[in-house]
């Protein structure tokens, strides 16, 4: 026990050192999801201006039977950053028509979401079986374990915070893991105008900006950092030439913040960007040319009314 905590500090602390230490800073985006930030999450995708969640909801809710019926019999669902899969009911809830049983295995960083995900699923559909897994994707070799045809859902856009080519690695990764014949559903939000992004990432309520300051909290409770998080500020742009939002925190001012436990001082010159996050924005073109070059066949994309957030089912082939 205390030697997988000892791990996992000195993990985040490795990171946060190498991101300030490098030009520009960065921080690694894996810092959002503590407990305190997948509870910032959670209210960000209830927010007005966070259509994403709503509109993958709508998608699911429209097509969750076409969806199951399209990926087969006698499925195991695994879903890769599951959080508190609020979304996935309605997925597990048209297998529990089709199936006895529906095993679930649950993969996240965050267990206390995890677990709050587990009691609640096994509580209210009695079909379904929740094996929880945690772990972030640098190990996929879990799945080995999980039985043949799978339905492995990667949702919630999640996949649009890697870089194209990193997030055609991870399909492959996880191509790699699976059989012919299983198959993946992915989540990804779709290149819109920018009056419309923009504010998805900077709600007038500020929960998003809590959300990109929660990383130096989270560095100050675990790291002994000295973050004045009234210092900086959340900025989120729209990069059309990349297609992605892009997250940062700017220093308001000239500062230099003690890190106890890296032994590091870093200094901030006033108006200095701190890259925290990029949200990559897809075309179905785009989606289908990912898939066929990490071994899957698209079957079919769903959209919402708007053509905003695109659901894509694909074959592994
Ligand atoms: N996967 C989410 C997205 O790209 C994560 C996210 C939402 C996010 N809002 C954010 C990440 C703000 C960093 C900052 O939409």
């Amino acid at each position: 026990m205390i030697a997988i905590e000892q791990q996992r500090v000195s993990e985040i602390a490795e990171d946060v050192f190498a991101g300030l230490s490098g030009q520009p800073k960065s921080l690694p985006a894996k810092l959002f999801y503590d407990a305190a930030g997948s509870d910032l999450f959670e209210q960000i995708t209830q927010l007005p201006e966070y259509y994403l969640t709503r509109a993958e909801t709508e998608i699911l809710a429209r097509r969750a039977g076409d969806i199951c019926h399209r990926a087969g019999l006698g499925l195991t669902v695994v879903e890769l950053g599951a959080g508190t899969a609020q979304k996935t009911r309605l997925l597990l809830q048209a297998l529990s028509k089709r199936q006895l049983i529906v095993p679930y295995v649950p993969v996240d960083v965050c267990e206390p979401a995890l677990r709050e995900a587990a009691d609640a699923l096994e509580r209210d559909y009695p079909a379904v079986r929740v094996r929880p897994q945690v772990s972030d994707f640098s190990d996929l070799g879990f799945l080995r374990h999980t039985r043949a045809p799978r339905l492995v859902l990667y949702i919630g856009s999640s996949i649009g915070n890697f870089d194209p080519p990193d997030a055609l690695a991870l399909m492959r990764r996880l191509r790699a893991e699976l059989s012919e014949g299983d198959h993946l559903l992915l989540g990804t939000d779709l290149v819109k105008d920018r009056s419309v992004l923009v504010p998805a990432y900077d709600d007038a309520a500020g929960v998003t900006a809590r959300f990109n300051k929660n990383v130096l909290a989270r560095i100050n409770r675990e790291l002994g950092g000295q973050f004045d998080l009234d210092q900086f500020e959340h900025v989120a742009r729209w990069n059309p030439e990349a297609s992605r939002m892009e997250m940062y925190l700017r220093s308001r001012c000239d500062q230099a913040v003690r890190i106890a436990q890296l032994e590091m001082t870093v200094t901030f010159a006033a108006g200095e960007l701190l890259h925290t996050e990029n949200s990559h924005k897809y075309t179905v073109p785009g989606v289908r040319r990912m898939l066929s070059e990490s071994g899957y066949a698209l079957t079919h994309t769903w959209t919402d009314a708007r053509e905003w957030y695109g659901v894509s089912l694909a074959k592994v082939v």
